[in-house]
């Protein structure tokens, strides 16, 4: 008997990204190759607009905003973004029209959906200059990571997240309001539900981390050609060994009750947790230069993409903001190679052409 033949190597892929009023862009449209693209253009000509009108595409929202505003063309009232991308051998549009006065709305093959149908249709994995932030920057940059991360292949985590941090929300108010009338606030049932949210969060978290953690080496090593061992570990507000019971949880927060009742806020739970980066051990934000600290966060997002291909079956599309000042050129090769070995779809920008091969989208050009 003859096995039957794999599936040809499938990828999420864009097929063409059109900004209408988007930015610096009246109406362009570019139609990025299977594998490598580059776009080029001096300072200014939009190639961080077109990344960031692919990430919105992917997330829902912008990576250098919370103000949708900015992305309109200024003088204008509104601004759409076009996305057609393949998914599991199967051609999608995303329609995403941003309004000064309505807001957004959002499409898929011209059906409105909310932002939390959105994410996880078009998968991106997105490197900028600013993503050192994510071993520097504040714990909340690092859950947001693993936040965005498990949502691209798991909707229902993204729901979870939402809930979660609206009994947050009503939690604190409780706090607050009691704080105003004097009397005793009534948490028994947010409590509850934190808890309940608490559990699959930190779960999926610790799931997702030790997924991570058996490629995030593999990945290190194909950039650095060395062995350092390169890890990720959850930092659990309230517990040195992660914790993900009801009952550890309900015991936490009704233990904390008085103190967050003085502060009007909820100190234990998901939201206060964070992740540290470890090479050989040691925390890379205090014993890493800056160029192992590079280096380790490509290889986090290198070890995303993998974890988003063995949940999905499909690489995410890879986007690397200006990228050539962060590698040098035998990463950068190694970084390349690893890529198109794996067909997966890469956007670069730069300022000059720094490959050998893959489409070129020339800003500078005004094609
Ligand atoms: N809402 C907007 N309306 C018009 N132009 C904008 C808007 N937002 C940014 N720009 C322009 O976009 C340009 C920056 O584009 P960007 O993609 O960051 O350039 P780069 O090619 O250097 O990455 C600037 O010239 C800026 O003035
Ligand atoms: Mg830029």
């Amino acid at each position: 008997m003859t096995k039957p033949s794999a599936l040809p190597e499938n990828n999420m892929r864009c097929q063409s990204l059109r900004l209408i009023q988007i930015r610096s862009f009246q109406d362009k449209t570019i139609e990025p190759s299977e594998n490598l693209t580059l776009i080029t253009g001096p300072n200014g000509s939009g190639k961080t607009n077109l990344m960031e009108a692919l990430y919105y595409a992917s997330a829902g929202k912008s990576f250098r905003t919370s103000n949708d505003g900015e992305l309109i063309r200024l003088g204008e009232k509104e601004g759409t973004i076009l996305l057609t991308f393949t998914v599991h051998h199967v051609d999608q549009e995303i329609k995403i029209r941003l309004s000064r006065e309505n807001g957004k709305k959002i499409f898929i093959n011209d059906t409105p959906i909310k932002r939390k149908e959105l994410v996880g249709l078009f998968r991106t994995v997105l490197f900028t200059p600013d993503e050192l932030q994510l071993i520097k920057g504040a714990p909340q940059l690092r859950r947001r990571f693993l936040d965005m991360e498990i949502s691209q292949v798991s909707p229902r985590y993204y729901e979870e997240i939402l809930r979660y941090t609206r009994a947050v929300q009503q939690r604190n108010a409780a706090l607050k309001n009691a704080q105003f009338s004097g009397k005793k606030p009534d948490l028994d049932l947010w409590d509850m539900q934190i808890a309940k949210g608490a559990c699959y969060i930190v779960r999926k978290r610790l799931e997702t981390i030790s997924k991570m953690n058996e490629t995030v080496p593999e990945m290190e090593k194909i950039l650095t050609g060395n062995k350092e061992k390169l890890e990720i570990r959850y930092l659990q507000q309230g517990s040195e060994t992660p914790r993900f019971d009801m009952e550890w949880y309900l015991e936490q927060l009704s233990s904390r009750r008085e103190e967050d009742a003085r502060f009007c806020h909820t100190s234990i739970g998901p939201h206060r947790d964070d992740c540290l980066f470890l090479m050989n051990d040691l925390d890379i934000s205090a014993y890493g230069s800056q160029g192992q600290q590079r280096t380790a966060i490509l290889s986090m997002k290198m070890a995303e993409m993998e974890f988003v291909r063995r949940e999905t079956g499909e690489y995410p599309v890879l986007l690397l903001d200006d990228i050539g000042s962060e590698l040098d050129g035998a990463r950068k090769k190694a970084l390349l190679d690893f890529l198109m070995k794996n067909q997966v779809q890469t956007i670069v920008t730069g300022t000059e052409i720094l490959s050998d091969g893959g489409k070129i989208i020339d800003l500078g050009n005004n094609e």
